[in-house]
């Protein structure tokens, strides 16, 4: 693909991601009057009354405010301009990204991962999804540390497409929702947890994808065979 068009591409998709980002903040935001007192007639709590309390209480309502939060920090992150211009709040505002995910946001969903509503494979899933979110954040913090950035950058940007997942996986369930559900034999039951696999897999080798082809040789900088 042209170097040309490749650069027009991605610069229309990071726009698309920021909208569809800070478009799912919103929403979930301005759900927490379901979730505040914990209303079990809403979509999420419906059916949850057993153990709503204690532990998953204390890692929902962690939850929910650390991911948004890490969300909207990853958009400020990655914004090469706002990194060039403020390195010192880059760095701070790192850090507490990196603590806010490490230590709040991926071990309550890995709580939560217990009791999710899809069933035990997206149990596994969402434990997978929590370890690796944690785990991209952690070498991405080490590579930054030893001065090692372009690795620094690959880690977290990766860490952020999996934070993405919130986005797709409402998305996706948002699509489904629109094109008749019966139309595709929709079946909550073998839909849901295959959901929970792609919502973070799929966006995920699209970036890899990306990440390699926006890094191959341009036609004129490709060496000239020789007959
Ligand atoms: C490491 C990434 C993440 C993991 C492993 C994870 C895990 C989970 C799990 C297991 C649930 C409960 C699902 C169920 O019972 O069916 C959940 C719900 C929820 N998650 Fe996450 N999550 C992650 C990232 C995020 C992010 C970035 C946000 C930010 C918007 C977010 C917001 C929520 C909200 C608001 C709920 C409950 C209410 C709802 O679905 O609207 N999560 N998450």
């Amino acid at each position: 693909m042209p170097s040309f068009s490749l650069h027009f591409l991605t610069r229309v998709l990071v726009w698309l991601v920021v909208l569809v980002v800070v478009r799912v903040v919103v929403v979930v935001v301005s759900s927490f009057g379901d979730y505040v007192p914990p209303n079990f007639n809403s979509e999420f709590l419906h059916g949850r009354e057993g153990y709503f309390f204690g532990l998953y209480a204390w890692a929902f309502y962690a939850h929910i405010v650390s991911g948004p939060l890490a969300l909207l920090a990853g958009l400020l992150l990655l914004n090469p301009r706002l990194r060039r211009r403020w390195p010192v709040f880059h760095r701070w505002l790192g850090r507490a990204q990196v603590m806010g995910v490490v230590g709040v946001m991926a071990p309550s969903g890995l709580v939560m991962a217990w009791w999710a509503a899809a069933g035990p494979v997206a149990t596994v899933s969402f434990i997978t999804l929590s370890l690796a979110t944690a785990g991209c954040l952690i070498l991405g913090w080490r590579a930054a540390v030893s001065r090692r950035y372009a690795l620094h950058q690959r880690w977290m940007e990766r860490a952020f497409v999996l934070l993405c997942s919130a986005v797709t996986l409402r998305l996706m369930v948002g699509s489904a929702l629109v094109v008749d559900a019966d139309f595709l034999w929709w079946d909550p039951l073998w839909f849901d947890p295959i959901l929970s696999w792609v919502s973070w897999l799929f966006p995920l080798g699209i970036y890899e994808a990306w990440w390699r082809l926006a890094r191959l040789p341009r036609p004129a900088e490709r060496p000239r065979e020789t007959s």
